[in-house]
């Protein structure tokens, strides 16, 4: 499963110039395993031909209003009772008005004026346009009435201008409906602290030390926690992985720079889950100038970082999780560590098995239990891992809530 294994996705695609986009978000989607039907305005066609969708989506796009021949030109009712979510992507200033406005003049319009499931926005329009008070006024009606808006991002316009109102990345895009399209929301309300990735411990202002963490574990239980409601913090160390959608993220280098950053933000959270793998040592000292190449052995003297995951037990949050990688003899380190940093959960991670660990986008894990249970996933997408994990949360918050009451 995927994010949007088996969802329902309708795009409505207006007259920008950055409709040829929406071609990404459609592959995007599709990666996703969603099923996708795609309606666009007149206008849109313009900017990019409806093939490229019927390619995509492997399905005819909707245009028409009042199709030839006779048929029965129920679309706007027969797209809106299928789709699970619909997304506007890209939302002209024109589109924004007409929702805002209760206007239904074109086939979107009028799908859009039935829609009675979620549905989102992405604006896309040169700085003056969105600037236009109408467009701002017309926005905060749509917010109001609970449409999503996908907010536009600052960047080269494509006249050249810099400035606010470049259509968000697809990705973030593709992001923004997988939340829309789970109603599961059973961490609404909730916090959520997680870390992720590898720690880099500077040697000198050129080198440092580092580990093979991708950060792409953590990053998949930052989406899956925002997905399923929560309000989530992710404290990254460097990674490529691309800022989740509606995440604080915060970007730290060191294992003293995670460790300050996680201690800033534990305050009032509901759930920790350290997946970060922090160095357990670092170079004493980190020369103020790079080493000269010169003698043929350099020794460096390392010392024993701060175990985070340790401190934070000692005032515990009310679910911690943390995470085990390990070589060989794993399994029994990982229930040592489970003991000994008072956690709640933790997820064992035995690299050296092919589809586990690092840079990979699968990975075979064991759930150890406070209570004793193991459960060893089969191998699967790390995004359906974070989604199990995420379901153990819930369950924990739910026990420990009933044995409170
Ligand atoms: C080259 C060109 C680029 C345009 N780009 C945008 C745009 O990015 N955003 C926007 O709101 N309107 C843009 N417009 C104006 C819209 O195409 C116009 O308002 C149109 O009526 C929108 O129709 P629709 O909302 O039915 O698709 C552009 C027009 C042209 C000619």
């Amino acid at each position: 499963m995927a994010r949007l294994t088996g969802r329902r996705i309708v795009l409505g695609i207006t007259g920008s110039i950055s409709a040829y986009k929406a071609a990404e978000v459609v592959r995007g989607l599709i990666q996703e395993e969603a099923d996708v039907r795609v309606t666009m305005t007149k206008e849109a066609m313009h900017f990019i031909g409806p093939m490229t969708f019927t390619a995509l989506t492997g399905h005819p796009v909707a245009i028409e209003q009042f199709p030839p021949h006779g048929q029965p030109g129920e679309e706007h009712i027969d797209l809106t009772i299928w789709a699970d979510v619909i997304a506007v992507v890209p939302a002209t200033g024109n589109i924004i008005g007409k929702m805002a406005n209760g206007l239904a003049d074109d086939l979107l319009s009028t799908v859009l004026l039935t829609c009675d499931v979620p549905c989102c926005l992405a604006p896309a329009m040169n700085f003056r346009m969105l600037g236009n008070p109408a467009v701002q006024a017309n926005m905060d009606v749509l917010r109001n009435r609970g449409y999503h808006v996908i907010e536009s991002a600052y960047g080269p316009l494509a006249n050249g201008e810099i400035g606010e109102g470049r259509l968000a990345a697809p990705d973030q895009i593709v992001e923004a409906i997988a939340i829309l399209a789970d109603s599961r929301r059973d961490l609404a309300g909730r916090r959520v602290l997680i870390s992720a990735g590898p720690t880099a411990e500077p040697i000198d202002p050129v080198r440092f030390i580092t580990n093979r963490s991708s950060g792409k574990m953590g990053f998949s239980i930052a989406r899956m926690a925002a997905q399923r409601g929560a309000s989530v913090t992710l404290v990254a160390g460097p990674t490529n992985q691309s800022d989740p959608y509606g995440v604080t993220v915060e970007r730290v280098k060191s294992s003293e720079d995670m460790h300050q950053t996680v201690f800033h933000h534990l305050d009032g959270q509901d759930v920790v889950i350290m997946a970060a793998a922090v160095a357990d040592y670092r170079p004493k000292q980190t020369a103020d100038h790079k080493i000269k190449k010169g003698a043929p052995t350099l020794i460096l003297k390392m010392e024993r970082t701060r175990d985070i995951l340790k401190e934070i037990a000692q005032n515990k949050p009310p679910v911690l999780v943390g995470f085990a990688v390990e070589t060989h003899e794993g399994l029994q380190y990982a229930k040592q560590k489970l003991i000994d940093k008072n956690l709640d959960l933790i997820v064992y991670n035995d690299i050296t098995v092919e589809g586990a660990g690092f840079d990979v986008d699968t990975n075979i894990v064991t759930l150890l239990h406070r209570d004793g249970r193991e459960e060893v996933l089969p191998k699967q997408l790390k995004i359906e891992i974070a989604d199990r994990i995420m379901d153990e949360v819930v369950a924990l918050l739910h026990t420990q809530e009933t044995v409170l009451s």
